[in-house]
């Protein structure tokens, strides 16, 4: 197959930041996707609808015209918030980061049991609780996080809380896939196009790749094969999220680098490849399209887009004021390229 006709699809999972960045970078996920799930972890967080409308504002002044693009709004869970914050309609959904567990944390929440008035709320009025899913402990290795954090506590949560619908973000091991196939109750993950393709070794064979580094990180091969295999089962409890998550190449390419990967201006492509080699692109529609709008109960997009057999350089890398943001694969060949709808 060398053209695929696929819904709109949308990103699950983005990290748009503020100001020049956000300005540079909005184009990038708009170009591909009809509607993306916006990270809070801003400085400060966006833990109220008055700052999410006014960031949300700052998003639509981004888009290129007749983008048709909507962003849907996160609220940053933390220690003692205000359970009735969950009503407001500007949030479709509320993340849950562990406090320090990843880029802009620091916030997060400290004891998940306390959170309890909080999710007993969002379940009540079925909004997703989407999650940062690795334990923080100091003395946990950073390879075993995410096993750690499905075992310790997301398989209590789950427990507590039936009907709440719960999002893995960026599942990364075979631990987080197979708690998400099994568990009772609205249950599913967002997988990126760079966890799809990369594993450890990409990191850290042969030299430190800054550029690769992002949080959770990537793990051995046989997770990375374990991702592909839920990526493209055809399971709705998988979809896209592609955790694009721009840094500035003098903050990545340091000696305490920052965690995210710049991936929106080669998502679809590199998710089309992935389906591709896995010999799966009839399953791309529903991994991309289907299955986060009826996860979420929104409606399919209906503008369609073409992704056609071509292969190229892909991007280059994006200045912003006196910075770099490199994406991932810039400069490096892609199978798929992107078409006109
Ligand atoms: O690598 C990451 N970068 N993981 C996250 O969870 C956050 C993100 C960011 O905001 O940079
Ligand atoms: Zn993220």
């Amino acid at each position: 197959m060398d053209r695929l006709e696929i819904r709109r699809p949308d990103d699950w999972h983005v990290h748009f930041r503020e100001g020049a960045v956000l300005r540079a970078v909005v184009p990038f996920t708009a170009r591909q996707f009809a509607r993306a799930i916006v990270m809070p972890n801003l400085v400060p967080p966006v833990t109220d609808g008055a700052r999410a409308r006014a960031y949300r504002d700052e998003i639509g002044a981004a888009l290129p015209p007749d983008s048709g693009f909507e962003p849907l709004m996160t609220c940053y869970l933390t220690d003692g918030l205000d359970p009735a914050v969950m009503e407001d309609d500007v949030f479709t959904a509320a993340k849950l980061y562990p406090a320090h567990a990843t880029t802009n944390s620091a916030h997060g929440v400290t004891d998940i049991a306390a959170l309890s008035p909080v999710l007993e709320r969002m379940q009540r009025i079925g909004k997703p609780l989407l999650i940062h899913g690795e334990v923080t402990h100091p003395e946990e290795d950073v390879a075993d996080r995410e096993a750690v954090f499905v075992e310790t506590v997301l398989t209590g949560l789950r427990r507590d809380f039936p009907e709440l619908r719960i999002v893995l973000e960026h599942v990364t091991t075979a631990d987080g896939v197979a708690f998400v196939e099994e568990a009772d109750g609205p249950t599913a993950a967002t997988i990126t196009p760079h966890h799809l393709v990369i594993d450890r070794n990409d990191l850290l064979v042969g030299g430190i790749r800054p550029h690769l580094y992002c949080l959770p990180v990537a793990k051995r091969r046989r997770h990375r094969d374990a991702l592909r295999r839920a990526a493209v089962s055809g399971s709705p409890r998988f979809f896209l999220g592609t955790d694009t998550a721009p840094h500035a190449v003098s903050d990545k390419e340091s000696a305490c680098g920052c965690a995210g990967i710049f991936c929106a201006p080669t998502a679809l492509e590199v998710y089309a490849e992935v389906f591709d080699e896995e010999g799966a692109l009839d399953r791309l529609e529903a991994f991309a399209s289907l299955n986060g709008p009826a996860f979420y109960g929104l409606p399919p997009n209906e503008a369609r887009i073409v992704l056609e057999r071509s292969p190229n350089e892909g991007p280059g890398p994006l200045d912003v004021g006196d910075e770099t943001i490199l994406p991932f694969r810039a400069g490096e060949r892609l199978e798929w390229r992107l078409g006109g709808s």
